[in-house]
């Protein structure tokens, strides 16, 4: 059997496509970054059919990027930027509308209706999830209550819903397959995390039709083949995870209390519970993955800004010219001194979710400088990562020893060994850090039998470096303190 897998990665401001051997070693890539749209502000949109057609390009440059044939390849994996929603005609596969993506907030008024309504409850129980506009159930419904003639053709039977992930499987297999899989579907708000079914109630409360809905599927197994016409052969499209959860594969974290955390435009910690866990902390509860009916569980906390406080300092107040001279700034400085960057400019995600808290710059001194207010910035990801950790902890009883990190940002040594003196953990960095579209390619993988199992998966995770904690105890509880308390600032309801 061929042993190469291309991973499709629809992440939310751009698009890779790459190929892997069965080693996980890279072969040849393509990336692009697409439009995004600002209609009104807090609304955030993507067209559909530009992000398909980016993504069968992608596909087709980074084959020959490669040197590889289609023909060639074992299997494609899918992972995506998750939540985001799309509504299509089935008839055509044309969108009626642009998607709506999961920064979006145009729902909040639904959702604190729902809320004051007391409905909360039974979407926590139900979903593992809260009512928050991130989530997918009031986007779609925006959708068929504002775009004109939507409910109307939703009755006829002729519209369909989808996650990224389902609308690319639908193009690729010339509409033949209207499929997902269980990691996407639980981040839906309509999907019973426990029943492993869309939940009827839920659909009534978002007023959703059950025509609209997508199979659900296991995470690894054949979903469907690509069109002939799409890359010159048909190939099996055999795993599908939204891109959190594939971080969890690729980072090999297949062991309850096992934590990964990707830093990228926000951060998603994410840590195997093997079981669900409800949070009591304001964590979600959320499907880490599905494989031969078994789901496993997994607890999330999901911070909106960490990289793009970065972008920020670069491209907002022109601090820096480039992401990388932070870690050259922090080094000369050695820590902030007391400066706090809260970076809420879009409210703050887990575990405070507070939609209305605004950012703040706070411990201002007279010889404040640049690199001081740098190194602010890259100190409020370790933070907000360790307001995660402690949720986490206190929802397992148990503290995590180790965290497996990857993204963009963790190339910079000194925020890892930050983030290692702030949690107290020691921060193990992989070897390949495309850790998303890697774990789509495990599962691909699994899914056609180029790998038996998880351990075989497992065997291929390499560390590139560990952070050990080196901050006494003392001073890092006190400079946590002062996060803390700079957060209580920012916080609508002050805390
Ligand atoms: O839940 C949203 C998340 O899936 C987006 O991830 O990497 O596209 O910003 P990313």
């Amino acid at each position: 059997m061929s042993s190469f897998i291309l991973a499709i990665d629809q992440g939310t401001t751009s698009s890779r496509a790459i190929v892997f051997d069965r080693d996980g070693e890279t072969l040849g890539q393509a990336q692009k970054e697409f439009r995004q749209h600002f209609p009104r502000d807090g609304w955030v949109e993507h067209d559909a059919a530009e992000i398909w057609n980016d993504a069968i390009t992608l596909c087709r440059q980074a084959l020959r990027n490669a040197g590889v044939e289609a023909a060639d390849l074992a299997a494609i994996g899918i992972t995506n930027q998750r939540e985001t929603t799309v509504l299509w005609d089935r008839r055509t596969g044309e969108p009626l509308a642009r998607a709506i993506v999961w920064q979006d907030r145009r729902t909040a008024d639904t959702c604190q209706r729902l809320k004051s309504e007391g409905h909360e409850a039974l979407v926590r129980e139900r979903t593992g999830l809260l009512l928050d506009p991130y989530f997918s159930a009031t986007k779609l419904g925006w959708l068929l209550d504002n775009v004109e003639g939507a409910r109307d053709l939703a009755r006829q039977g002729h519209l369909a819903f989808g996650t990224i992930d389902c609308w690319l499987l639908w193009k690729l297999t010339h509409g033949r397959v209207h499929a997902t899989d269980a990691t996407n579907a639980s981040r839906t708000l309509l999907f019973n995390i426990h029943t492993q079914q869309w939940d009827d109630d839920l659909l009534a409360l978002f007023d959703i039709p059950a025509s609209l809905l997508p199979e659900v599927r296991d995470s690894a197994g054949e979903f469907g083949r690509t069109d002939s016409a799409l890359l010159g052969a048909t190939v099996p499209v055999a795993g599908i995870a939204g891109d959190q959860q594939a971080a969890l594969v690729g980072q090999a974290c297949f062991q309850p209390g096992m934590v990964k955390s990707t830093y990228g435009t926000g951060c998603f910690m994410v840590m195997n519970t093997g079981q669900a866990v409800t949070s009591e902390n304001r964590l979600l509860t959320t499907v880490g993955y599905r494989l031969n009916g078994h789901t496993t569980y997994a607890l999330e906390g999901s911070i909106f800004v960490a990289g793009a406080a970065i972008q920020w300092l670069r491209d907002g107040l022109n601090l820096i010219s480039h992401a990388s001279e932070t870690e050259a700034l922090a080094r000369r400085v050695g820590s902030a001194g007391g400066v706090y960057l809260v970076p809420a400019f879009t409210g703050l995600g887990a575990p405070w979710w507070d939609p209305h808290a605004r950012g703040a710059l706070l411990g201002l001194t007279r010889d404040t400088g640049i690199a001081e207010v740098v190194t602010a910035g890259l100190e409020a990801v370790c933070y907000q990562s360790r307001d995660l950790l402690e949720a986490m902890a206190a929802d397992c009883g148990q503290r995590p020893t180790t965290l497996r990190v990857d993204g963009g940002m963790v190339v910079n040594n000194w925020l890892g060994q930050t983030l290692a003196d702030v949690l107290g953990v020691r921060v193990d960095r992989p070897r390949v850090t495309e850790t998303t579209a890697l774990g789509a390619a495990y599962l691909a993988g699994l899914g056609v039998g180029l790998f038996d199992d998880l351990d075989a998966v497992a065997s291929h995770w390499q560390r590139d470096r560990a952070f050990q904690p080196a901050l006494e105890e003392v001073e890092r509880e006190r400079r946590y303190r002062g996060w803390r308390e700079a957060v209580k600032r920012v916080c609508s309801d002050s805390r």
